[in-house]
């Protein structure tokens, strides 16, 4: 299972899941990270891990559709064949879900389809929930949409602040993660 990770942040998600291949857990190899932050953490992280990095600023292409074609041919080019999305911060467009049709993951700190969208988790405290989740989802056209793969919650302490929340989430969302692609990897899903 050749993957390709999208990422724009610290990059957790994208070392839980390098982790689970080192020790074997996971049957696939990282054989790129995409980023749309030249600067983001998760870069020097996948440089650390001997991972090709391609980073790219929205910017300096005339369109979604030219980015992505620049990605599509980068990912490709590396033989990846899952778009595993962990932070990235993009609606996926046409050009790439054409080239990767039923092969784009995202995780999402929310129990979808509640709390779409920046800072799940503080849309979920200001509506008062007491139950907390993360899901995997397949990727469609649409903000945190597509078909639900699997989801894990929680009720924290009733004294948990939202850095405690914050950080159960985390933990759950990499082990959820790489659940996923294990089953996706042997292809129980
Ligand atoms: C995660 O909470 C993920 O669910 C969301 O962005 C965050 C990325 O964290 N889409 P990290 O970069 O993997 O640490």
């Amino acid at each position: 299972m050749k993957i390709a990770v999208f990422a724009s942040g610290q990059g957790s998600n994208f070392l839980a899941i390098q982790q689970a291949i080192e020790e074997r857990r996971l049957v696939a190899e990282i054989v790129c990270v995409v980023s749309d932050h030249p600067d983001a953490p998760v870069i020097d992280k996948a440089k650390a891990h001997g991972i090709a990095v391609f980073a790219f600023n929205p910017k300096s292409f005339s369109s979604k559709a030219a980015y992505e074609a620049a990605i599509r041919n980068e990912v490709k080019g590396y033989g990846a064949q899952w778009l595993v999305l962990a932070g990235y911060m993009r609606i996926i467009g046409t050009t790439l879900l054409a080239a990767y049709p039923g092969r784009i993951v995202n995780i999402h700190p929310s129990l979808l389809p509640k709390y779409k969208g920046k800072d799940a988790l503080g849309q979920a405290l200001a509506a008062q929930e007491t139950r907390f989740g993360v899901s995997v989802h397949y990727v469609d056209a649409t903000l945190d949409g597509g078909p639900i793969i699997r989801q894990a919650s929680f009720i924290p302490q009733a004294d948990a602040n939202r850095e405690a929340i914050e950080a159960q989430l985390h933990q759950i969302e990499h082990h959820l993660y790489v659940d996923v692609l294990i089953a996706l990897s042997k292809e129980d899903l």
